[in-house]
């Protein structure tokens, strides 16, 4: 697979006609969602030559409209707009724009150029960054989809300020994961920032970088997920089981929400588990519940999120596999927990986070 280039810099519009130059494409399609449309394109549109003679299309917004239906407009825009395979897509938007965007330009004619430009943190510390690509198709999230990088990805802090507050503490949860992984320097540098006063966009793109680069080095160790890249699923077996479960009381929760309280339980299970520190898991238990609450949560849904956590990892032994961590910076992939220790981990996260 070919890498592709990642930069970061505040002067988007530049490095878009940059790109559009370096690769010489006959015609450039933009797109982006209702949301990105109104808030991100009519400044890029005024600062970029390559934006403003490209032809745009428009999906709606959220992770519902990440089907079928919205992959196949985008086709059919393309194909009715004179899209050859020397085509370049650009893709302005959060992880549902990105997602969706690369698939349909992995796709279209086998696959022609394409660039991201995320505009939430969320897809700017993971979601545009490192090739899987996709939509929800027949009630599973990403369940049909390819790897497939990016020419380039512009990390960027300057669409965040549109941004609602939740979706920047959502960002934030994966950039800790990261900071969790990397080790102390980066973790520290996270919990001493205060993302709810980012004025300091300067500040944030370096962090953003740090952080995108934990997940770089990953990545390209192992593309398509057979090993070491399961690193990053910390924080995520027990947070999509929350997310599940949220959904089916239809009360959804943001993506890192779930992340950050996730992250909880599994370095309570670390902490049984390798003997991770309890200061640090104290010290972790006690920034999330400052700044994400809790998710309230009873024995009596102990069952659901067994389930959810089975489903998830498609195992049916009666074990469910976790990617802990023995200390900040020394991550175990493939470790597997009893439905006992899970229970008791979830007694634990209930305490320290005071539910
Ligand atoms: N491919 C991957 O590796 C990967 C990793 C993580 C998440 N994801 C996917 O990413 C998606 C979630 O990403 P997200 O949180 O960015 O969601 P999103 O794309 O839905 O964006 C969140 C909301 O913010 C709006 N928005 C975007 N940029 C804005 C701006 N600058 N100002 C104002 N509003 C703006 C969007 O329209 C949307 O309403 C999910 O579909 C998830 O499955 C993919
Ligand atoms: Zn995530």
């Amino acid at each position: 697979m070919k890498h592709q280039e990642l930069i970061f810099s505040n002067n988007v519009a530049e490095e878009i006609d940059i790109i559009a130059q370096k690769e010489g494409a006959p015609q450039v399609f933009v797109l982006v969602d209702v949301n990105t449309d109104r808030c991100v394109l009519p400044v890029l549109k005024k600062s970029s030559k390559t934006i403003a003679g490209a032809k745009v299309i428009t999906i709606k917004s959220g992770d519902v409209n990440k089907n079928l239906e919205s992959l196949a407009f985008i086709w059919e825009q393309l194909c009715n707009n004179g899209a050859t395979r020397k085509s370049l897509l650009i893709n302005i938007g959060g992880g549902v724009i990105t997602d969706i965007g690369a698939f349909a330009g992995a796709t279209f004619k086998r696959g022609i150029r394409f660039i991201n430009v995320p505009t939430t943190l969320l897809s700017a510390v993971d979601a545009a960054v490192g090739g899987k690509t996709g939509i929800n198709f027949n009630g599973f999230k990403n369940e049909v989809g390819v790897f497939c990088e990016a020419e380039a990805v512009i990390i960027s802090t300057a669409f965040l300020k549109t941004l609602p507050t939740e979706e920047l503490f959502s960002g934030y949860a994966e950039m800790l994961k990261h900071g969790l992984i990397a080790g102390r320097d980066v973790y520290n540098k996270l919990l001493d920032y205060d993302i709810s006063k980012s004025e300091n966009g300067d500040q944030l793109l370096e962090l953003l970088e740090e952080s995108v680069k934990v997940k770089k080095n990953i990545v390209e160790e192992d593309p398509t997920e057979k090993g070491i890249r399961r690193a990053l699923n910390l924080g995520h077996t027990a947070g999509h089981a929350f997310e599940s479960l949220a959904l089916r009381r239809e009360d959804p929760i943001p993506h890192g929400y779930a992340v950050a309280w996730g992250l909880v339980v599994e370095l309570v299970l670390s902490h049984t588990q390798l003997g991770f520190p309890s200061a640090d898991l104290q010290q972790l238990a006690s920034y999330i519940y400052s700044k994400y609450g809790a998710f309230e949560i009873t024995c009596n849904d102990y069952p659901a999120l067994l389930d959810f956590m089975h489903h998830d990892k498609k195992n049916d032994s009666n074990e469910i596999n976790f990617t802990l961590l023995k200390e900040v910076g020394d991550v175990h992939i493939d470790c597997h927990c009893s439905e006992e220790e899970i229970k008791s981990a979830l007694d634990i996260f209930r305490d320290l986070l005071h539910i």
